[in-house]
């Protein structure tokens, strides 16, 4: 980059343009001389973002300061937004992303309005917003709403919380949806600091992915709640939820937020959470966010988590009483290194993301727990991946950089970018060792903390500080393989074997005609989750009442098992299961649940077909935006 910059930001820019073209000096910045600067955007062509109007190389945002009101009658937020821009001194315009706002007035820093246009508007992007600058302009200041059909945001009225007294408001970003509800670019590689005063009805709490400013303040029905992120973080990590929330502690820098009714469920399920990060740290470097808290969300929360910095997001359905799910846990606090540190440059390369992070989870769960509770997770995600190499029959889909017409938010599937990018980074393990492999992935996240990513960077990287040469070991690697092309290069570490020797004994045994397996209420999750999904898709009524009866699947607590048996029992028309069906779609609203077995159902045009228009009647109001635009494609009517 090479702006010239008005005074006020001279200094730092300097600094981060060395930064942008010697990247490796980061290593040796001192964490706050890092943090002073203004993170430099990637200006290589694999890093550019297609699912974003901006030009950050002309123009671009570097703080986003809110002041927000929470109007839960006219379902907005609304105030204003203002955006501190660092720009090419001869840029004529900035280009923001902009889906559905209502904007009032733009002005800038002195309060002299600027002229604004709204382009052609897509149904996925929305449109970009084209902001005249003036020679002098450095700051925007936007006074706006957002729109009540807004896609990051989910208003539920009091019926649909757990307390049933108050309304609820969360928001969810990643990947594209933050331009629904703020003015700025709205790009992972353009990282901006921010800062934010929410006002909300008294009595209700707003807690944001960012340590708090200033203590709450409660005047006139009114309370005010200010929050700050000094980091710079991709804009999709900024996130709000605003409820009846109460708070519990778990260990010195953690804890829950939740509705006062859920509070003790979910810390007890939570209770590890302090040692998953201590863990973390000793695997990859020190946790550089301060605290580390969850909001556990109602039902309808459309992910199982959501990695927003200082306070992760969590579906209430990762709850079974036994903290078998709480992989989900580490995976979001693994984001905390992989993700929000070192962050995709575009969804191209999301399993910089989502692979790096599945594969420290992992790590993760095996210090904590056992190797063979890893182990048999890893052995899952194994079977994931190979479903949709087989699904996608080893097309360009399954390549983990996507190109860019995949590559685009939603594009590419989880079993490759989740599972088969853990696998990658396994398959690297095995072939370097685990000494070798743990400290360079440690100093990759120090190198990059708070910068973008791309494949290319990641390949070029590794190559400069773990193969260092070594013609043999690149050889053995493949990782241009691994990363450029489709279907599973022949060096693939395996799972072990041995993870589900005596599960995969029972399916063989039970498919023979015999009983239910007698163990199975002993078995682990990961276990019950291997013998549902190796059975045969197609079974006889006789036997799904077998496994039924002696194994009481439709009453399963655990709702990864309980998925898992409703995907068979649907496949199968099993009737038995469909009041436990239709109770499973109508009280969550996972994406990853609610999904998949709403459209087989509606596939089917005799027998499932009737259950998806009757279920959809009830549950679409109560799905998230996000959900509702999915499902709504299947005019299943509701
Ligand atoms: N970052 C994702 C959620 C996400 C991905 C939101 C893409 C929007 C677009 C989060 O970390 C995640 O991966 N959640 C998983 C759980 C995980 C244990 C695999 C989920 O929601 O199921
Ligand atoms: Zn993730």
């Amino acid at each position: 980059m090479s702006f010239v910059r008005t005074a006020v930001v001279a200094a730092a820019l300097l600094i981060a343009g060395c930064q942008s073209s010697e990247t490796n000096n980061a290593s040796n910045a001192s964490e706050s001389s890092r943090e002073a600067q203004i993170a430099p955007i990637l200006d290589t062509p694999e890093a550019k973002d297609p699912a974003s109007y901006a030009r950050p190389l002309e123009a671009r945002v570097y703080h986003v300061g809110l002041d927000l009101n929470v109007d839960f009658d006219a379902k907005r937020i609304g105030g204003t937004a203002s955006l501190d821009i660092d720009r090419k001194p001869d840029a004529k315009e900035i280009v923001l992303d902009d889906k559905g706002l209502e904007i009032a007035s733009i002005t800038d820093g002195a309060n002299q309005p600027l002229d604004y246009k709204v382009g052609a508007v897509d149904p996925k992007l929305g449109a970009p917003l084209a902001v005249t600058l003036r020679p002098d302009t450095t700051r925007l200041i936007i006074k706006y709403k957002s729109a009540p059909d807004a896609g990051a945001l989910q208003w539920l009225t009091p019926e649909q919380t757990a307390g049933k007294k108050k309304p609820y408001l969360f928001s969810q970003g990643q990947a594209i949806e933050n331009r629904s509800w703020i003015p700025t670019q709205d790009s992972p590689g353009i990282r901006q600091s921010w800062d934010a005063t929410i006002h909300v009805p008294a009595g209700l709490t707003a807690v944001m992915s960012a340590p708090k400013s200033t203590e709450p303040i409660t005047q006139g029905g009114e309370s005010t709640f200010s929050y700050r992120m000094d980091h710079s973080v991709a804009p999709y990590m900024i996130a709000i939820g605003v409820g009846d929330l109460a708070f519990r502690e778990l260990g010195p820098r953690t804890g829950v937020w939740t509705e006062p009714v859920m509070l003790d469920r979910a810390a007890a399920e939570l209770a590890d959470t302090e040692k998953m990060v201590e863990a973390a740290e000793k695997l990859y470097g020190p946790y550089r966010w301060g605290r580390y808290d969850l909001l556990v969300l109602p039902p309808s929360f459309p992910y199982g988590g959501m990695e927003n910095p200082t306070l992760t997001f969590l579906t209430p359905t990762f709850i079974a009483g036994d903290k078998s799910l709480v992989g989900l846990v580490a995976h979001e606090l693994a984001h905390s290194w992989s993700g929000n540190l070192v962050t995709n440059a575009n969804w191209s390369d999301s399993w910089l993301n989502e692979g790096v992070t599945s594969y420290f989870e992992n790590r993760i769960m095996e210090a904590i727990y056992s190797p063979k509770r890893a182990a048999q997770e890893a052995a899952l995600s194994f079977d994931e991946m190979e479903k949709a190499l087989a699904e996608e029959n080893n097309g360009p889909n399954t390549q983990l950089h996507l190109g860019s017409k995949e590559g685009v938010p939603d594009g590419g599937s989880s079993g490759i970018i989740y599972d088969k990018g853990a696998v990658f980074l396994r398959t690297i393990e095995k072939i370097v060792g685990r000494d070798n492999w743990d400290a360079y992935l440690r100093s990759y996240f120090d190198r990059h903390a708070f910068q973008p990513m791309t494949s290319a960077r990641f390949l070029a990287d590794m190559r400069e500080n773990l193969l260092k040469g070594d013609k043999g070991l690149e050889k053995k690697l493949q990782l241009d393989n691994w990363i450029y092309k489709p279907g599973l290069p022949s060096n693939v570490a395996r799972p072990d074997p041995a993870a589900f020797a005596s599960v995969d004994q029972a399916v063989r045994a039970f498919v023979a005609g015999g009983p239910a397996p007698a163990a199975f209420s002993g078995w682990t999750t990961a276990e019950k989750m291997r013998f549902i999904n190796k059975l045969p898709r197609k079974m006889a009524t006789s036997r799904l009442d077998a496994l039924n009866n002696a194994l009481k699947l439709n009453d399963a607590g655990n709702n990864e098992v309980l998925f898992a048996w409703l995907d068979l029992a649907v496949r199968n028309h099993y009737d038995p299961a469909v009041p436990a069906l239709e109770r499973f779609l109508t009280t969550q609203g996972r994406r990853k649940f609610v999904q998949p077995l709403i459209k087989t159902l509606a596939a089917d045009a005799q027998w499932g077909r009737p259950i998806a228009v009757r279920v959809y009647k009830v549950a679409r109001g109560s799905y998230h935006p996000i959900t509702q635009r999915d499902l709504d494609q299947l005019k299943l009517g509701g």
